[in-house]
């Protein structure tokens, strides 16, 4: 049997993207779209002739629209509310979940995951258990010397403080997040998670730092006034105000500095988080002259070095008060707009729109293998948990493809009102397939 693939929303970023890997794979792609004429470029892109279909579904969440798109695979079980579910990944041989803000179905905790190399790495909510952690990465020097309000030496009374607060606001966060409308996503003032942990092969979650945005608190105004007035007045901004200057605070263990994993860590923030969901334009952030490491992450994702103040900002952290004054530099990012638009680069995905990024990559479509049938459902119209910025999930899509070439998968990403019938479904189907992985790692 050839592989078959279902894409709902083929016609976005995203799932362009996804049927043109499939269709190059040689397998056979449906997608669902809004009316034919919008999927009629895709046809013109492809040239993939019967391989290729698009099918008109005005809404993927009712079934009777939806009925046409999975017409052929066989109905286990009606159920009022997984029967769509249900349908769609019947005959399929496993789903991955992705998303850029994903759910983990053992703690239920959101996470954000790296891409590729670094697809072990996810960011999550702070837990009580990291404080031995937190405490031993920020007593080594080459972690605190670097970070101006660290209390030295760094104790477990400190590292417990500051876990309820973190914990406290990533709860706030989610609770927000919740009473979102379905139609328009909530702008939220932060990131529910910032811990880094590297997830090893036996599933364990290793705490390996910290990646934190917040609204800026000025340190590079040397007069106190001043920078309070302009605290304030950044406080005071609504949630979503494109004026509001952010900061980002960030630490690593030592035994993970330079790997690229930071540049990773706040591209994925801020791309796949404070620019969707915060409204986040523009970011400020001082680092401490001769932090070389810090200096070139910021380089790398596009910031720009705004000038140095020498011998500029006072410790007064408990234990660090009554040393010489740190001398600092200040690195701006401004969000641009698509068009002229530039975001943080990224190694490994194009930039543009999905017409001109296809179509550079367009490639002879080979003849359809014959394996098992795999679906992908991605894309339905409300994104994801928490929502999402087409690149940072396309590149987690593609990924997941090309990790799981030759093995049975699929893509699942969903609406909130069903993410979680999807993901418990998704978790069950994939355990009967592959019972050695759970869907986290299956995203890996
Ligand atoms: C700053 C920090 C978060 C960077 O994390 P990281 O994951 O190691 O960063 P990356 O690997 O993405 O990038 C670091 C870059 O600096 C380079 N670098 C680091 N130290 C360097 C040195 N002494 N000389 C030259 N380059 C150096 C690395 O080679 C890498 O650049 P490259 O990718 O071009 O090779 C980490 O070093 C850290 O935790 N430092 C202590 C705390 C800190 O400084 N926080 C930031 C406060 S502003």
């Amino acid at each position: 049997m050839s592989q078959r693939a279902l894409i709902t929303g083929v016609t976005s970023y995203i799932g362009a993207h996804i049927a043109q890997q499939l269709l190059e794979k040689g397998w056979y792609v449906r997608g669902t779209v809004r009316t034919q004429a919008k999927g009629q470029w895709l046809h013109d892109t492809f040239k993939a002739g019967d391989r290729f279909e698009t099918v008109e579904v005005k809404d993927v969440q009712k079934k009777e629209l939806f009925t046409e798109a999975v017409k052929g695979r066989q109905v286990t079980q009606s159920h009022p509310r997984t029967s769509l579910i249900q349908e769609s990944i019947t005959n399929i041989d496993a789903i991955l979940y992705s998303a850029p803000c994903h759910l983990n179905p053992t703690t239920r905790e959101p996470y954000l995951r790296l891409p590729h190399p670094h697809q072990n790495i996810i960011i999550t909510p702070i837990r009580p258990a990291d404080a031995d952690a937190i405490i031993e990465t920020l007593n080594d020097t080459r972690v605190y010397d670097q970070l101006a309000s660290i209390p030295h030496p760094y104790t477990r009374e400190h590292a417990e403080e500051w876990i309820k607060l973190v914990r406290a606001r990533s709860d706030e966060l989610l609770q927000q997040l919740q009473g979102r409308s379905d139609d328009q996503p909530k702008v939220v003032d932060g990131c529910p998670v910032m811990t880094l942990r590297e997830v090893k092969e036996d599933g364990t979650e290793v705490f390996i730092g910290d990646v934190t945005i917040a609204r800026s608190s000025f340190m590079e105004i040397g007069n106190p006034d001043e920078r309070a007035r302009l605290r304030d007045e950044n406080a005071a901004r609504p949630n979503g105000d494109p004026e509001i200057v952010y900061m980002i605070g960030d630490y690593l263990a030592p035994s993970h500095h330079g790997h690229g994993i930071m540049t990773a860590a706040i591209r994925t923030l801020v791309h796949d988080w404070a620019v969707p969901r915060m409204g986040c334009r523009k970011i400020l952030v001082n680092v401490r002259k001769g932090n070389i490491g810090s200096r070139r992450v910021f380089e790398k994702l596009d910031f720009k070095c705004k000038g140095v103040l020498e011998d500029h900002q006072e410790l007064t952290a408990p234990g660090r008060a009554g040393g010489p004054k740190w001398s600092i530099e200040i690195f701006e990012w401004v969000y641009q707009a698509r068009g002229g638009h530039r975001k943080m680069p990224r190694p490994h995905v194009g930039e543009g729109g999905a017409s001109e990024v296809l179509k550079k990559r367009r490639k002879t479509v080979t003849k359809p293998a014959p394996t098992q049938r795999v679906a992908v459902i991605a894309n339905f119209e409300q994104e994801g948990v928490m929502g999402l910025e087409g690149s940072g999930f396309l590149f987690q899509a593609l990924v997941s493809l090309r990790t799981f070439e030759g093995s049975h998968m699929g893509v699942a990403t969903s609406p909130t009102a069903v993410l979680s019938v999807v993901l418990d479904e998704a978790f069950k189907f994939h355990q009967n397939i592959c019972p050695n992985r759970d869907i986290t790692s299956a995203c890996l």
